[in-house]
């Protein structure tokens, strides 16, 4: 059995081989990117896709059996660029795609469930056995609203009260691994996210019990997190989207109870706890 990684050069993706390579051995798993030279250093074979060159991906999956598909980086451009993926995958025969989705990408609120759910219909359409892993938030987003938090004296931010199901990029790492390697997961579409949702309130809280300081929840209109955003030197148009989830969120976008992740790992998701004692470093 021979399984393909694309975004290998990216967070999930090398996690994902680390663990792959636990499991698996080196020869039977391949690592897809752009700039191969990037995955070097994961100790197992490499191969040039592109998503923006589609002549690139036919030829790159020949003799692969399962295809991880970790969702592209280019928001905007990630519809024809993961059609391409599929068409390449119907194309080289792959008898089966597993796909990093978002958490109920077809009726979510949040702006990216839009390219998620183009591609999940992009696949079920292809005909190629699937599973789709709709990845909730991960608490590693976080990483910057923590370091500003710790900067500044306070968290901000616009998600008010709303729940955040989030893990840690390990856990949703474990999860493929899990649908890669297991049985009975063809057909099957996944949400997938933390055991315990947190507020931002709740994140504050955690970040001064860690610190022993007092760092306060601070909740701001949505223009006034946008504008404190771009302050910060986030680009404009970033700091919108990113103002325009926490809206969402305040909405219950990233709330989930399902527990379907931990079912699938075996193990609990990673405590908030812990994931802000990773972001404190
Ligand atoms: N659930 C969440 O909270 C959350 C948060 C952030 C992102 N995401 C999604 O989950 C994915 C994986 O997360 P991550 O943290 O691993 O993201 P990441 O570190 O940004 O990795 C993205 C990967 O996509 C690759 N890529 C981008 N454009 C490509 C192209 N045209 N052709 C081939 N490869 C391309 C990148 O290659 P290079 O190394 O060459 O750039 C990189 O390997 C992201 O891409 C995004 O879709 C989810």
């Amino acid at each position: 059995m021979t399984i393909a990684i694309t975004g290998a050069t990216g967070q999930l993706g090398r996690i994902t081989i680390d663990k792959l390579k636990q499991r698996l051995p080196a020869d039977q798993i391949v690592a897809l990117a752009r700039s191969p030279e990037k995955a070097a250093d994961l100790g197992v074979a490499t191969r040039v896709f592109d998503y923006n060159r589609p002549e690139t991906l036919a030829p790159a999956l020949a003799g692969v059996d399962t295809l991880l598909l970790i969702s592209g980086s280019e928001v905007g451009k990630r519809g024809p660029q993961h059609a391409a993926v599929v068409a390449a995958a119907k194309q080289a025969g792959i008898a089966r795609i597993v796909y990093t989705s978002l958490l109920r990408a077809d009726t979510t609120p949040i702006s990216l469930g839009v390219e998620h759910s183009e591609t999940e219909r992009a696949i079920l359409a292809s005909g190629i056995p699937y599973t789709l892993l709709r990845n909730g938030w991960y608490i590693e987003n976080y990483a910057a609203g923590v370091q500003g938090a710790l900067a500044h004296g306070a968290l901000i931010g616009a998600a008010g009260e709303g729940r955040i199901a989030a893990a840690t990029r390990a856990d949703y790492a474990d999860a493929a691994v899990a649908v890669l390697l297991g049985t009975g997961h063809e057909g099957k579409t996944y949400e997938l996210a933390g055991d315990t949702a947190f507020t931002l309130a709740d994140l504050a809280a955690e970040i001064s019990r860690q610190t022993g300081r007092d760092i306060p929840f601070r909740n701001l209109p949505a223009a006034d997190y946008a504008a404190a955003l771009t302050g910060a030197g986030v680009p404009a148009h970033f700091a919108e989207l990113l103002a325009g989830w926490d809206i969402d969120t305040s909405n219950g976008a990233l709330f989930d109870n399902g527990h379907a992740l931990s079912k699938l790992i075996g193990h609990p998701t990673t405590s908030l706890a812990d994931g802000v004692k990773a972001l404190i470093g």
